[in-house]
């Protein structure tokens, strides 16, 4: 079985204070940083783009997983690479031409995801295999955090780490993920788990060992 990375997401942290926010998970045990970017187009939200990409990049020491519920997407690649994401996760569902978005991920050096919405199914990765390094399984209807899991979707995960195999391929879950949840996508094949109010829920900079606990029960 694979370690479980946890991937805390800031869409519930302090929008004032991204920066020590980042920080603050990290020195609390967060693996990785899920940052997710909004444009009120493709999700009925707006968050931020680039320039905040850009801006926490420094205060992250560890991986910055962008997930980019946009569209259209490819226009946008470059700046979000250039902003220092080392994971850039784009939507099936966001334009017509996947593989090119993939590639055009690929060729700054950035690793490639892709991320299916609750109603896409997993065998929608088929013909992507070779170019992925990781799968984003939404597990909510994107758009805000602490909302309720879907658990139709366990079945994706399990269908996805049948298709994956030992491929080095993430399974990432977004959506729901709190410690009830987060076993049973563990034992269907996951390997990093974005949580977002189930970790900033009770903690802030000024007591981030709130965000160690909420991880370690995770
Ligand atoms: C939703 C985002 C998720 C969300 C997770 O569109 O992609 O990453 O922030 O938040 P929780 O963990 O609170 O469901
Ligand atoms: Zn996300």
């Amino acid at each position: 079985t694979r370690a479980i990375k946890i991937a805390p997401s800031i869409l519930s942290a302090d929008f004032a204070n991204f920066g020590a926010e980042c920080a603050a998970i990290e020195s609390q045990g967060a693996d990785w940083v899920h940052v997710d970017v909004m444009d009120g187009h493709f999700v009925p939200n707006i968050t931020f783009g680039p320039a905040t990409c850009a801006a926490i990049r420094p205060h992250i020491k560890g991986v910055m997983d962008v997930h980019l519920m946009i569209a259209p997407v490819d226009p946008y690649i470059d700046a979000f690479a250039n902003a220092g994401a080392d994971v850039i996760t784009a939507h099936l569902e966001a334009g017509p031409h996947i593989h090119r978005t993939l590639q055009a991920i690929r060729s700054h050096g950035v690793k490639a995801g892709i991320a299916l919405n609750p109603g896409t199914p997993a065998e929608a990765i088929a013909p992507l295999m070779d170019m992925i390094d990781l799968v984003c399984v939404m597990t909510v209807n994107p758009g805000f955090g602490g909302q309720s899991f879907i658990m139709s979707q366990i079945e994706k995960v399990r269908s996805l780490s049948d298709m994956i195999g030992d491929r080095p391929i993430h399974i990432e879950i977004d959506g729901g993920v709190d410690p009830k949840t987060a076993p049973l996508v563990a034992a269907a094949g996951a390997d990093v788990l974005v949580a977002g109010s189930a970790v900033f829920r009770g903690g802030s900079v000024s007591a981030p060992e709130v965000y160690g606990e909420n991880i370690r029960a995770i």
